[in-house]
């Protein structure tokens, strides 16, 4: 059953060809990594994909579960389920962390037709997840990533995806700047959401992270184009290698 399909996207930015081409099929049940060198378009994609203003594609097309959603907003393609983990997740200070978790997860919750939490169950909900995902109550009550450390925000940023429970998860970079221990619990809170009805694109760096999350299929973004894909094994051919013979070879 597929996820995602995307096909044969163009994208530029400021009149710059960014994505070239780029065609990816992610079904139910798959993860899939995507790795690249810097300014290859990673993020870009991610973006793409989640509606960001200025990342409208110029071609090509992209289907969230048979359905056309390029002219969806960053909203409705969120409540459609839709989650996007910011390689640089946003500060908001004013907005308490529960309060902008209860909105969001209740906000899909009404698109889904189902009821929505009240404060004291949210809370509850809330409780129980955070524990799981090792977050702590006394982060909860304080605003959106405001002080944050930077293993804290993307611990912030899997609560949210496991409260949610999208459809199709990207993270981006979800472990850049992450120590060992921090990485270790970003991805048991990855490897606990993880079902056969969903799926996730990991948007990493390193091979590192895909010794605690492993892919099923891996791919290489240089240049916008995905030069090659395969199994674990092309993220470790890469981690030996680096990107070079990749891009040589095409
Ligand atoms: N808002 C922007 N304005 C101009 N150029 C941009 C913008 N966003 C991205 N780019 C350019 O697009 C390319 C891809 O960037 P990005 O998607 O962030 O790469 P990656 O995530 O793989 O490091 C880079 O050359 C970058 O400079
Ligand atoms: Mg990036």
């Amino acid at each position: 059953m597929s996820i995602l399909k995307i096909k044969n996207v163009h994208l530029k930015i400021e009149n710059k060809p960014i994505l070239k081409g780029i065609s990816l099929s992610v079904n139910k049940g798959e993860i899939h990594a995507v790795m690249g060198p810097n300014g290859s378009g990673k993020s870009t994609l991610s973006y793409m994909l989640a509606g960001r203003e200025g990342y409208e594609l110029e071609s090509g097309e992209v289907k969230f579960e048979n359905k056309d959603i390029t002219s969806f907003l960053p909203n409705e393609r969120a409540n459609a389920g839709l989650f996007l983990a910011f390689q640089y997740p946003v500060e908001l200070p004013g907005v308490s962390s529960v309060n902008f978790l209860r909105e969001a997860v209740n906000s899909r919750r009404k698109y889904l037709g189902k009821e929505e939490f009240n404060h004291l169950n949210f809370v509850k909900e809330v409780r129980k997840v955070a524990d799981e995902m090792f977050v702590k109550d006394e982060m909860l009550k304080r605003s959106v990533n405001v002080g944050f450390s930077g293993g804290e925000k993307k611990r912030f940023e899997i609560l949210q995806m496991a409260l949610l429970q999208p459809v199709l998860s990207i993270l981006d970079e979800t472990d850049s700047g992450l120590d060992i221990d921090a990485l270790k619990i970003v991805s048991h809170g990855v490897n606990k959401y993880k079902n056969n009805d969903n799926a996730i694109i990991l948007i990493t760096h390193y091979q590192r992270l895909l010794d605690y999350i492993v892919p099923d299929f891996v791919h290489i973004l240089v240049d916008g184009e995905i030069k090659r894909s395969g199994g674990p094994e092309l993220a470790k051919y890469v981690e030996k290698n680096g990107y070079a013979g990749i891009i040589n070879a095409a």
